[in-house]
């Protein structure tokens, strides 16, 4: 396995991290060229964060104490999680890491190693979507969901993990190099 892998990498290595290491996340708000639309950006990601929670925790109160609204609920969110998320890699992929790219040759490994991400995440939203369509049938056909629903509470713990790898170093990749050139996410 490649040590810059998603599911093996525990952050950016250090020849990835020139223009992080210059702009650490606590002042990237307060810089002149921190603009709107990568606040907008940074708060998709957040929502990301915050629905992989949602959902997460959704899995575990129903293993803890099984209840009716489950199923639709877990259906809403994890239906809207994985479609947004797949639209914001569209995005990113035909439009902000093109841009991005060419600003500064140092750190195209980095868009490698995000295109690389992206890749690796489709194959753990399909797993996930798998998990979460397996617990649906179970609880709709009445047969006990538990087993179902411990195997997605794997699923959606493993998929935050990578997720928030993923969001964590995209962002020390992008907003950096926003913030060095003053180019525009547009
Ligand atoms: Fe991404
Ligand atoms: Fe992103």
């Amino acid at each position: 396995m490649n040590p810059l892998d998603l599911d093996a990498r525990t952050g950016l290595p250090p020849h990835l991290r020139i223009l992080a290491d210059k702009y650490p996340r606590a002042d990237w708000a307060g810089h002149p060229n921190f603009n709107q639309l990568t606040a907008f950006w940074l708060e998709r990601h957040g929502m990301f964060r915050q629905v992989m929670t949602r959902v997460l925790d959704l899995t575990r109160g129903y293993i803890d104490a099984p209840r009716d609204r489950y199923a639709p609920e877990l259906s809403r969110y994890t239906g809207f999680f994985l479609n947004e998320l797949h639209g914001h890699h569209n995005i990113e992929d035909h439009h902000y890491f093109p841009q991005f790219n060419a600003l500064d040759r140092r750190l195209e490994q980095g868009f490698e190693l995000l295109d690389k991400d992206h890749h690796a995440l489709d194959a753990h939203i399909h797993a996930l979507a798998e998990a979460t369509n397996r617990v649906l049938i179970a609880i709709r056909e009445g047969q006990g969901a538990q087993d179902a629903a411990g195997a997605l509470e794997k699923a959606q713990s493993g998929f935050q993990t990578f997720l928030e790898r993923h969001l964590a170093d995209e962002e020390e990749i992008i907003v950096p190099l926003i913030l060095e050139y003053g180019s525009d996410l547009s």
